[in-house]
């Protein structure tokens, strides 16, 4: 077995449904409120947002939806991805765990983002929609989605967050090849980004203000609809080919994690990895093992691991229903990390509930041991991380450290969501020792709180 350093999957191994947790969670989940009533969003309520099969599915109990021929048929560009064993990383660590992970690195924009980015243009395409507006962090969703639209016809305008879009050009510049507008935000294009820009001309920008500019565009604009990268249903829906395709290749060589590992921005990676798992250890209890389910943030980002599990908005300006997640608060502005993926003050209102569940447990590691790790990676396994799954391998390291203290032959299942060639200025930052060790202060996280259940004093009493 030791001699298996990759498992690829023949093209009609493409999964032909996506998976949808719904109808398996311990829990139902807390429904999305409308700020203005109180009450529960309907899904005719999302409709001018977002396209109308998105909006079916992020309230849809069907387990199984289909993957419509023409997503597949773009997927197969460059599905089934690849599931490598890291034996150089496992010798080097002199672990007796091996090390399996799923390579989302090698799509066209160079992350997992387009499977459900070239699923979105396409349901926008069909109903007729022109345009669809989003947001960026570091870039890899923005890419995906222009990628996605160019197939479809269909135009993109990306609002980037300023800081990356100053620290990341060669994303722009692949957005823009692929067709798309980049404006960096926060921009005066909207009543939002104005408002910021009037108090902070030089704000760094967060994806919560990005976020609220691209619902603003899309709003206030006919034909035109937004697409989000991460935390609602439907996007972590189509993930799921992750999944599947990583479920499929162990079974070929008889493994089974013991430990599934994934960083978390908004949760969509990490979920499309596991939850076809959750189906099959937690739903139908069939898997030979149960396995740990492991989320992995930054401590300048930490929602996990010190938010708070409350209502909050999406975005900063407060254009979004209301979710029940775990939140640093909708003003919340992250310090300028590498990991620009990962700066998102809320998560996956899923997620969130298997984390209080404690099905899901989440740490938190500092961007410095962070590199550390994915340069031991670059430095043994040749490929170059993304700075957002480098916090899965510093914590994979961890584990298959603690594997050998203890003797344990674990099998450890992470996911290697994108490569970071477009990142090499952090990487020479940490070579050059400049990148600081940032760690976001609990005394901001609870004012930002203070602030919310003042703004609302009814969300103590909703009954979720
Ligand atoms: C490469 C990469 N990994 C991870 C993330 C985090 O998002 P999510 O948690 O939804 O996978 C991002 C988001 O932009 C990303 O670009």
């Amino acid at each position: 077995m030791t001699n298996i350093r990759k498992i690829v999957l023949d093209e009609d191994k493409i999964p032909k449904y996506w998976y949808n947790i719904l109808p398996d969670l311990p829990k139902p989940l807390p429904p999305y409120i409308n700020p203005f009533n109180g009450q529960p969003i309907k899904p005719e309520d999302m409709e001018r947002l977002f396209p109308k099969e998105c909006v079916r599915q992020e309230f849809s109990n069907e387990r199984w939806i289909p993957i419509p021929e023409e997503v597949r048929e773009v997927y197969r560009i460059w599905r089934p991805t690849p599931l490598y064993r890291a034996v150089r990383l496992e010798q080097y660590l002199k672990t007796p765990a091996k090390i399996y992970f799923k390579y989302e690195g090698v799509s066209p924009p160079g992350s997992h983002k387009p499977n459900t980015a070239v699923a979105q243009a396409y349901y926008a395409a069909k109903e007729g929609v022109e345009r669809l507006t989003t947001e960026t962090g570091a870039g890899q969703w923005g890419s995906a989605l222009a990628f996605g639209c160019m197939f479809f016809g269909i135009k993109a305008t990306v609002y980037m967050v300023r800081c990356s879009y100053e620290q990341k050009p060669y994303r722009r510049i692949l957005m823009e090849l692929w067709g798309a507008e980049v404006i960096p935000s926060p921009s005066n294009r909207t009543e939002a980004g104005r408002k910021i820009l009037e108090k902070d001309p030089n704000h760094p920008g967060s994806l919560g203000i990005a976020i609220s500019e691209a619902i603003e565009d899309a709003i206030t604009h006919d034909r035109t609809k937004y697409a989000l990268g991460s935390v609602l249903n439907h996007v972590l829906i189509h993930q799921t080919v992750i999944g599947q395709e990583a479920l499929e290749q162990l079974k070929q060589i008889d493994e089974y994690p013991d430990v599934i590992v994934g960083c978390v921005g908004g949760g969509s990676s990490f979920s499309g990895l596991f939850w076809p798992f959750y189906y099959e250890a937690y739903v139908q209890k069939k898997a030979p093992k149960v396995p740990e389910l492991i989320a992995v943030e930054p401590t300048a980002c930490p929602t996990l691991t010190k938010g708070i599990y409350t209502y909050d908005h999406g975005d900063t300006a407060r254009l979004t229903p209301l979710i029940k997640m775990y939140t640093l608060g909708h003003d919340f502005t992250p310090p300028p990390i590498h990991a620009g993926g990962l700066r998102y003050h809320g998560d996956a209102p899923t997620l969130c509930l298997l984390v209080k569940e404690g099905i899901v447990k989440a740490r938190a590691y500092n961007q410095v041991e962070v590199f550390e790790a994915a340069t031991i990676f670059a430095r043994t396994e040749g490929l170059v991380p993304a700075p957002e799954p480098a916090h899965a391998i510093k914590a994979v390291i961890d584990i298959a450290l603690e594997c050998k203290r203890k003797n344990e032959p674990k099998t450890i299942l992470f996911l290697l969501c994108g490569h970071g060639l477009l990142d090499l200025k952090a990487y020479d930052d940490y070579l050059r020792g400049k990148l600081p060790p940032y760690e976001y202060p609990k005394e901001k996280i609870e004012e930002s709180i203070r602030k919310l259940k003042e703004l609302y004093p009814w969300l103590e009493q909703i009954p979720y």
